[in-house]
């Protein structure tokens, strides 16, 4: 599975705590596009693609969220639900976000510019894709 969960040091004194994010440094990849989700409800699930190339971090500022990840063999379920817990996800991997609490936050980190041509939005064509 082309993902992992990543623990982000956290810089904490008595005036509060605060997480830095660094392109190659604590991550995997440059950064080159962030974007973030909110105004979410735990009725509408999100994702339903996967990326040819694009890697990405996912970090739920405030709130949680369940992301389901498929790698066309196996699917598996992880809750993002601190902000110091942060989820990459590599190329290839299926993703769908699902139970969003409400008021909750997620900031993307992404390692390229927006483009929709890169996206894989049918499951089956995923799996053509994967098992080729
Ligand atoms: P969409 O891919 O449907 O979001 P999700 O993966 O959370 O289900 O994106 C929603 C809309 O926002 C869609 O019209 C594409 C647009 N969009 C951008 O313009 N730039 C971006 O960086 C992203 C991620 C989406």
């Amino acid at each position: 599975m082309n993902y992992k969960l990543i623990d982000m040091d956290i810089h904490g004194d008595n005036r509060g705590k605060l997480i830095a994010i660094e392109g190659t440094k604590n991550i995997p990849f440059d950064i080159k596009r962030v974007y973030y989700i909110y105004d979410t409800i735990p009725e509408e699930s999100r994702g339903f693609h996967a990326h040819k190339t694009l890697e990405q971090l996912i970090v739920a500022i405030d709130g949680a969220c369940q992301f389901v990840l498929d790698d066309g063999k196996t699917r598996e379920k992880v809750w993002l639900n601190s902000p110091n817990k942060a989820l990459y996800i590599g190329k290839n991997m299926w993703r769908e976000m699902k139970h969003f609490s409400y008021g909750c936050k997620l900031m993307v980190l992404a390692s390229e510019y927006y483009d929709e041509k890169e996206y894989i939005r049918s499951y089956d064509e995923f799996l053509k894709e994967v098992n080729a």
